[in-house]
């Protein structure tokens, strides 16, 4: 890589980082506001994978040479959003959501052709984690509330013994 594409690459996997930092104060926000049992837990669940994620994003970062320190900016910004989602109806919250993650994975997707060889398990699980949460939005519009939460506990699962 060259000097300017590295530095590129050091602020999107930073950028990526704060992601994790905004949607660990978003998600834990919508836990809180949730009537339903059911729901909160698991958006605790989400939660937990959003902390497990930002911890090995954070170790990246640091390896990387970037600045680990977490954003006010971004986790205020997710404590400002938890209302706009809460308060919709939760199927339009659920294809909302889904539909939001689409750009999201595709830019996480282009990060782990770019990295060395030693990082791609990390920004795979990074990848990974958008990919379980928009498969809990779409088992829950498909009827299968029962098991939406399944992938994504598998995952924090499988990130543990990594
Ligand atoms: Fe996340």
């Amino acid at each position: 890589m060259t000097v300017n594409s590295e530095d590129d690459f050091i602020k999107k996997v930073e950028r990526a980082y704060q992601g994790e930092v905004y949607g660990e104060a978003l998600y834990s926000g919508i836990a809180s506001a949730m009537d339903d049992p059911a729901r909160a837990e698991k958006w605790r669940v989400l939660t937990e994978l959003e902390v497990v994620t930002k911890a090995r994003m954070r170790d990246l970062v640091a390896k990387l040479g970037g600045d680990p320190r977490e954003s006010d900016v971004f986790r205020q910004k997710g404590v400002d959003h938890v209302q706009k989602y809460a308060r919709m109806p939760w199927t339009d919250f659920m294809k909302v959501f889904s539909r939001e993650l689409d750009p999201i994975i595709e830019r996480y997707a282009a990060l782990e052709e770019r990295c060395a060889p030693d990082d791609v398990e990390t920004l795979r699980f990074l990848t990974e984690h958008e990919v379980v949460t928009k498969a809990f939005c779409d088992l829950e519009l498909a009827g299968r509330s029962d098991i939406s939460i399944e992938p994504t506990r598998e995952l924090i699962a499988k990130m543990r013994t990594a």
